[in-house]
Parts: C-alpha cells; sequence; structure tokens
C-alpha cells in the first residue's frame, strides 16, 4: 500500500554528465590573455549562475509553501487548546502519553512477567504475540480503556483526564492485572511507569527507604511545575517490590533498551502460597544503567533523555494508579483517584456510550450488544491511534544528489497500525477521516490541515511520515527518503467531500479552508502537472520500479496499490485510471470550495467536466477485451519469474559461484494496449462515481463484481480477479503477493458505497445494485466481526479463500470503516 513494507533493491540513480571538451589549443598569446580573461569572467558568471540554478533548484524540494501555515505556531498549545495538550499520542507504544508539543515530556508503561525469562514489553511489536490488545473505548479525548492479554493474565489500562489550570490540566491512569486462570494467580508481574524528557525539561525522583519512588517532580517549558504521583497500589499479596531508575539516554528511542540493560536479578521477592510466607523468589529488577562504551575518539554530548522509571513488582491480581498533577492547577478539588478516578472514568464512558449510539445508530439497524462493542473498540482503536509526532523528513528530488533534511513540523494523524505502522501515511489518512470525521468533525480538521501544513513551495505532501526519533527508529534506513516526484492517492479530497458535505460543521471550517485553499490549489496543480500522461487528460503515477528483470510486474507503490499489475514495461504511454477518477474527485472538491468560498472555480469545474465525460472515459480507458476499465500501456501479460542458475566455468569451483536468481522473462514482446487485469483499479470509475448511472458499462462491472470466478468473496471484494494471469502470483522470490487477491477494507468501503449511492439513483440497474449492496455488506460485516472474535484484531487484509485476517495487526487505520459499513454512513 505505498508503504514500502518490502525491501526495494531498484536502484535510481542517475547517469552524470559527461565530461567537458578541454578548449583548442592557443598561439597568440596576447589574445590568449584576453580570450582567457574574458571566458574567465563569462566562466565564472555562468558558473555562478548555473551553481545559483543549481542550489535553488535544490533547495526548492524542501522550501515549504509560501502561503500562511493554516495553522498558527501554538495552536496545538496548552493555552489555546487545552483539552487536546495532552492524550495517547503514542501509538507505537501499548501505553503512554505525551503533549502535542515538539519535545513533550513523556509518560509510559512498560511490564513484564516474572515467570522464566523477563520479557519486556513496551512498544507495540507483532512479535510479543500479545493475544489480543486495543482500546475498548476512547473517545480522542478525555479517556482511554484498553484491554491487554499477556500470557495468562489480562492487563486494563486506563486514562482520564481534568482540565484545569494554563499546562493542560492532569491525568489518571488506572493499571489492573487479573490473572486467566486460576493457575495464574499469584503470578509474579513487575509493572514499570517512565517518564522521560526529550532534549529539555528536568526530572527528580523522589525515593523513599532505598528502592521505592514515591512520586516524580519535573519541569519543562510547556508543562510547567507538575508532579507525577505513584500512589500505594492495591492487592498482589501483601508485599510489593519496589525498583527504579533513574539516568539519562540519548533519546526516546533507547528508552526500551536503557530499561532492558539495567535489570539484573539478584533482587528477592516474599511470595506467598497457601496462606505461607517466607518463600523468597528471584526476580529481575532495575538497578543502575552501564552505557554501552563509546568507540574511542567519540565525543561525549550532552545526554538528551533524562529518564526516570518506578518499577513495582507484585503478584496478580494488582490494581495501580498513577496521578499526573499540574502545577498550575490551583484549585483541585482531592486527588483523581481511588474512587473519584472510577466516578470520571465512569461518567466518560457513559458519556461515549450515548454519544455513540446517537451518532450511529446501530441499536436501530438491528445489531447485538456485542456487535455494538466490536463497532466501539474499531472506532476507539481509531481515536486511540491518533498520535502527534514532530520532526523532519527525509526527502530527495531529482536535484539532490543526496537526501536533504525537510523542515521540522509537527503532524497529528492517525496510524494505520500500532505495530507495523506507528506512522502518518497520505493514502491511508483520507479514509482514516471518513471515520474521524463522523465522530468528531474537529479532530478530522485537525488532522486535515496538519497535513496540508506540511506542503512545499511545488504543492507537494511527503506521503510516508517518519518524524522524530522514535517513529524513525522503527523504519529501516532504506525506506525513510521520500522522493518528491512521487505521488500517492490524494484521499484527503474523500474526508474534505465529507466534510463539506456536514452542513452543521462546515460553516466554523470556513476560516480553515480560506486559509488551506492557496494549498489546496498548488497541491492540486501539482498532481495536474506532475503526473500528467501524454494524452491530454490521462495521467500516469510516477515512480514505478524502473528494473524489469528482477519483477514480475514492476511495482507501482505510489498509487498505493503497489504490487496490483499495471503495464508490465513503464514506460511514458502508460495511463492509469485509478489516478484519473482520483483527478475527478479532487476536481469536484475543488470546485465545490470554490464555491463555497466565493472563490473562480471554473478551471476546476471544466477539469471535472473533462474527466466525468464517460465518452472521453471509454475512449482511453475502456477494454473491451477485459469488458472494464483498465491502465494501458507497454505490456504483455506473457511474463514469468525463472530461476537462473550461473554456471561454473571449466576448472572453477561450483561453490564459488553467486546463488541462483528469480529472473524476469518475457515470453512474447510487449506492445502499447490495455492492461489486461481484472480487479479493483478496473472498477475505479463506479467505485469514485465517475461512471453514469445509466452508462451500458455499468451492468457489465456488475457481472463481474457478484461472480466467484473474478472478484466476489463470501468475505467482500478480492483485489485481483483471480481470472488474471498474476492473481496470488509473487512478484520475487520474497515478495508475496499483496494487493494480487487479498480482500482490502478501505476498496471495500468504497465498493459497499458506490453500491448503496447508484441503488439510490435513477437507472435500469437499481434493484441488482441494491441486492448487491445488502449482499456485500452483510459478507463483510460477518467476516470481520468474525475475525475480531476469533483473533482479537482487525487485519491489514483478508484472505480471499478463507476470510481469515492477514498481514500485519492490529490494523485499526482503515479496516476500521467497517463501523461506517455498519452505520450505512457513506
Ligand atoms: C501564540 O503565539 C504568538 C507568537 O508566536 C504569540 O504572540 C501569541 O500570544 C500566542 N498566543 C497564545 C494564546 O499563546
Ligand atoms: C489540468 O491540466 C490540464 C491539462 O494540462 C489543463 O488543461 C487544466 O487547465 C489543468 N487544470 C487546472 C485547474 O489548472
Ligand atoms: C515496449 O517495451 C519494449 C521493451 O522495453 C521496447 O523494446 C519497445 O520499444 C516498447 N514499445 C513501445 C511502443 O514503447
Amino acid at each position: 500500500m505505498g508503504r514500502e513494507r518490502r525491501r526495494h533493491t531498484g536502484t535510481d540513480q542517475r547517469p552524470l554528465p559527461p565530461p567537458r571538451k578541454a578548449p583548442p589549443p592557443e598561439r597568440d598569446w596576447t589574445r590568449v590573455l584576453l580570450l582567457a580573461i574574458v571566458s574567465c569572467s563569462i566562466g565564472l558568471s555562468a558558473f555562478a549562475y548555473s551553481g545559483y540554478i543549481k542550489w535553488s533548484l535544490a533547495v526548492r524540494v524542501v522550501t515549504l509553501h509560501p502561503s500562511p501555515p493554516i495553522l498558527a505556531p501554538n495552536s496545538s498549545s496548552p493555552s489555546l487548546s487545552p483539552n487536546m495538550f495532552w492524550g495517547s499520542y503514542r501509538p507505537q507504544v501499548y501505553f503512554g502519553m505525551k503533549t502535542r508539543s515538539p519535545h513533550s515530556v513523556v509518560t509510559g508503561l512498560m511490564w513484564m512477567s516474572q515467570a522464566g525469562a523477563p520479557s519486556l514489553r513496551h512498544t507495540c511489536e507483532q512479535g510479543d504475540g500479545l493475544a489480543r490488545y486495543g482500546w475498548l473505548m476512547h473517545d480522542g479525548e478525555n479517556f482511554g480503556i484498553q484491554e491487554i492479554q499477556d500470557g495468562g493474565f489480562t492487563l486494563s489500562t486506563e486514562f482520564v483526564k481534568r482540565p484545569g489550570g494554563d499546562h493542560g490540566g492532569d491525568w489518571s491512569w488506572r493499571i489492573r492485572a487479573s490473572p486467566e486462570a486460576s493457575s495464574s494467580s499469584g503470578q509474579l508481574v513487575s509493572l514499570m511507569f517512565y517518564v522521560a524528557t526529550d532534549g529539555q525539561g528536568t526530572l527528580t525522583p523522589h525515593v523513599e527507604g532505598k528502592r521505592h519512588v514515591t512520586h516524580v517532580t519535573g519541569m519543562s517549558e510547556e508543562l510547567g511545575q507538575f508532579t507525577l504521583r505513584f500512589p500505594k497500589a492495591e492487592g498482589g499479596g501483601s508485599h510489593i517490590s519496589y525498583n527504579y531508575l533513574s539516568t539519562s539516554c540519548p533519546g526516546l528511542h533507547t528508552v526500551t533498551d536503557v530499561v532492558r540493560t539495567s535489570l539484573r536479578d539478584h533482587f528477592t521477592h516474599p511470595t506467598e502460597s497457601g496462606g505461607t510466607r517466607g518463600n523468597k523468589r528471584r526476580y529481575f529488577g532495575l538497578d543502575t544503567y552501564q552505557p554501552p562504551p563509546l568507540p574511542p575518539g567519540t565525543p561525549t554530548r550532552a545526554p538528551h533523555t533524562q529518564l526516570v522509571v518506578h518499577q513495582l513488582t507484585l503478584q496478580l491480581p494488582l490494581q495501580v494508579e498513577v496521578v499526573f498533577e499540574s502545577g498550575s492547577f490551583q484549585q483541585r478539588l482531592g486527588q483523581l483517584s481511588g474512587l473519584s478516578l472510577s466516578k470520571e472514568l465512569e461518567r466518560h464512558k457513559s458519556n461515549m456510550e450515548n454519544r455513540f449510539k446517537g451518532i450511529f445508530r446501530l441499536e436501530e439497524k438491528g445489531f447485538i450488544p456485542d456487535q455494538v462493542a466490536f463497532a466501539q473498540a474499531a472506532l476507539s482503536n481509531m481515536l486511540g491511534g491518533m498520535g502527534y509526532f514532530y520532526g523532519s523528513s527525509l526527502v530527495q528530488s531529482p536535484h539532490n544528489p543526496e537526501p536533504v533534511l525537510y523542515p521540522a513540523a509537527p503532524l497529528y494523524t492517525a496510524v494505520p497500525s500500532r505495530s507495523f505502522f506507528p506512522r502518518g501515511f497520505l493514502w491511508d489518512e483520507g479514509f482514516h477521516l471518513l471515520l474521524i470525521a463522523r465522530w468528531s468533525p474537529a479532530l478530522a480538521w485537525q488532522s486535515l490541515v496538519h497535513w496540508l501544513d506540511l506542503m512545499n513551495a511545488d504543492g507537494w505532501i511527503p506521503r510516508e511520515q517518519i518524524l522524530g526519533s522514535e517513529a524513525r527508529s522503527k523504519v529501516p534506513d532504506e525506506f525513510v527518503i521520500q522522493k518528491s516526484e512521487n505521488a500517492n492517492p490524494p484521499t484527503l479530497f474523500l474526508a474534505l467531500r465529507q466534510l463539506l458535505a456536514n452542513k452543521e460543521t462546515v460553516g466554523d471550517a470556513v476560516h480553515l479552508l480560506r486559509r488551506a485553499w492557496p494549498r489546496l490549489q498548488s497541491w492540486y496543480d501539482w498532481y495536474n502537472v506532475t503526473q500528467a500522461g501524454l494524452l491530454p487528460h490521462t495521467y500516469r503515477w510516477r515512480g514505478r520500479d524502473k528494473d524489469t528483470l528482477r519483477f514480475l510486474n514492476p511495482k507501482t507503490l505510489t498509487s498505493g496499490l503497489d504490487d496490483y499489475p499495471r503495464a508490465s514495461h513503464p514506460s511514458e504511454d502508460e495511463r492509469h485510471v485509478d489516478l484519473r477518477c482520483w483527478m475527478a474527485l479532487a476536481s469536484q472538491v475543488m470546485a465545490d470550495i470554490s464555491q463555497l468560498l466565493g472563490e473562480d472555480g471554473g478551471h476546476y469545474l471544466h477539469d471535472n467536466r473533462i474527466l466525468t465525460d464517460n465518452a472521453l472515459l471509454h475512449q482511453q480507458h475502456w477494454s473491451e477485451r477485459l469488458g472494464a476499465y483498465a491502465d494501458y500501456g507497454n505490456h504483455t501479460h506473457n511474463t514469468a519469474l525463472e530461476w537462473v542458475r550461473p554456471r561454473a566455468a571449466p576448472g572453477q569451483d561450483p561453490r564459488s559461484l553467486p546463488p541462483p536468481q528469480l529472473i524476469r522473462v518475457v515470453r512474447k514482446p510487449p506492445r502499447l494496449q490495455y492492461v489486461g487485469a481484472l480487479g479493483y483499479v478496473s472498477f475505479f470509475p463506479f467505485f469514485l462515481q465517475v461512471l453514469n448511472p445509466s452508462s451500458p458499462h455499468l451492468g457489465r462491472l456488475l457481472d463481474h463484481i457478484r461472480d466467484s470466478d473474478k472478484v466476489w468473496t463470501p468475505y467482500g471484494i478480492r483485489s485481483l480477479s483471480k481470472s488474471s494471469s498474476l492473481y496470488l502470483q509473487r512478484n520475487t522470490e520474497h515478495d508475496a503477493p499483496y494487493w494480487r487477491g487479498p480482500v482490502w477494507i478501505n476498496m471495500n468501503y468504497l465498493a459497499v458505497r458506490a453500491l448503496y449511492l447508484y441503488s439510490h439513483m435513477e437507472g435500469p440497474h437499481r434493484d441488482r445494485l441494491a441486492s448487491l449492496y445488502r449482499e456485500l455488506r452483510q459478507n463483510l460485516l460477518a467476516n470481520l466481526y468474525r475475525q475480531y472474535k476469533d483473533t482479537g484484531f482487525l487485519w491489514e487484509q483478508y484472505n480471499d479463500q478463507t476470510g481469515k485476517g492477514q498481514g500485519c495487526y492490529p490494523f485499526t487505520g482503515w479496516s476500521s470503516l467497517v463501523v461506517l459499513i455498519m452505520a450505512e454512513e457513506y
């Protein structure tokens, strides 16, 4: 999905320019001298001028858009947005909070069972093999309730915020751990609460006895003075063992390692079993941190992060609270803990339940309470997955020999997956916002304008946002660089269309839209110009894999549909029907916004008329052979991957040969033609409502959609037809099929929605559309719910033959659109 989650080795190095010719020899010395002076000064100024051009081209990619940012620089500050200052904006950890500020003090939880070798839980990792984790409730603003199942016990992590003072107020946490079976009752577990600075601020642990931190006081620019309290824990037999660590380290991304390497097992905990005391058990506790020795000659730098960790070790079941109090909050009515914490949690819970009921009305549609809870969890994970990141992307344009740093900027965004993709993705975000906007248009606007503010002077937005050291530490280096020729589907227009349709709230957003307008214009232009095809009004994704030897079909990561089959031989002749439909949508939304703002939107309307002209669409993208819309390009489907084994020369040791390689062979030469792949791309004119409801092609598309030998499955619409030659084919030895068969929920959402919308329009297929709509909706809901019950997660994609969740998990980005499908909100 344009996530570059696979290794990609396609090189993109431009050849060096040919060396300049030396000037011809001269004889007449005065002339030589004169010429030398003249040519020298011309040369110098030409050199200076070309140097200047080079420089200005090179810095352009990192020059931000000239219009004033939509967000005021302090719009996230505690004075302007106090209720949103603190939040669970660290989706990459199981549980943690930070503020919406560039260098926030962060807080978090780690834990480990003391049974067996210690395995520390901190950042969300699929490798941890947790049976289930995720938010059951989270309203995106005030509170959250999460449940985590780990080896024999269930942890619940809850937080609630309390506004007050000038620095974002207070919050409290409650962590409970209960054994799943009686056998794990009494199991020894350690919880570790930490607080860490990110470049600024101070922390002071207050220690009772030798190792018991009772509270931490601190100060930072944004938080002022604060206190983090650890009130006495409950349960766990009568004994609690304490340890702590107070140290410094190079940055937040090293916190897990620092804690792990500071554990020693020479501590003992008195355990009770059968009422008898006196057994002592060794456990792993925090001792001192010894940083690894630096290589000699490394300059010592001031440590970036100060870290305090409070460890409690106790037996299950247990309940622990943590209380954060802001120094500027004066009129506090008692500590937010114990009973008052329970009350606040209850109050927010019932508020959320009522609000959820009012917005999505699932009960009225006949869903049982368990299904409603499933939907509520899906929404909560989308909201609880929203992060606040700050930092610089690493970008490169054709004018930069080396990648360069983008200006540092904040991004408030949802993420596709807390474990695998805990960062912002342009193409996912438009889908995320469809759901978020139903819950809270204000939250959706905030994310949207954060994204638009990342635009550069050319109108380009880097598509994957890896901001800050924590985010960076999750991405292999080779995938970090964002190339400025590369697009990603402009799905933010989907979100915008929906936000504009909300007549109650769009009025409040007009001032944002007005500020956003110059950016939106540049964004549109950027696509319209840089991704234009050879023929007028056609479009082509740039950035396809160039290496045609290694890939069965060179990938198009930029389209979001990675390995979905396109023309076998990338060339300028290509035209991509999905991108054309995205542009049709974009032009429509631009025309709508210009109308709302009283701006001249004539050229967007004009573009829209052309891009939705079904006769032109037919001419440029209809493949009669396929009976569907298609890409066009230099293509053959007679390609295959074959093993090529190097032969040993006479006398050569066969063991010294390089390993065999899978190489693409082309059995029939490519020619300009439609790409004969039936799948998501073929349906885009329908998915994005470019197709007229009376189109003679609609019936044929519906035939394909309902055909089980093609894309129909009991679990949703599969990405690529079973009849396609690339169906479930690997792209290289290491690239499993990704968009070549599995069922994806974002596209199925578009499909269900299109069926619904067309079934409400005049046309010859209304009844059929309506029944297909019911059937597809039912299939999707039944399978996603079943998989959730079975596995505890929403998944990145679903197997088209078994319906089983696959790919990464939890994937509560666009798979959470299941909520809108349940609610029939399109
Ligand atoms: C926001 O920042 C500007 C300048 O950076 C400052 O003048 C203004 O007072 C700030 N507003 C608030 C409410 O903090
Ligand atoms: C988009 O590109 C087309 C073709 O180059 C051009 O005719 C049209 O005016 C452009 N649209 C806008 C809004 O600039
Ligand atoms: C198609 O690709 C082949 C192989 O790269 C090339 O030889 C041929 O000229 C291309 N055809 C067109 C029309 O570009």
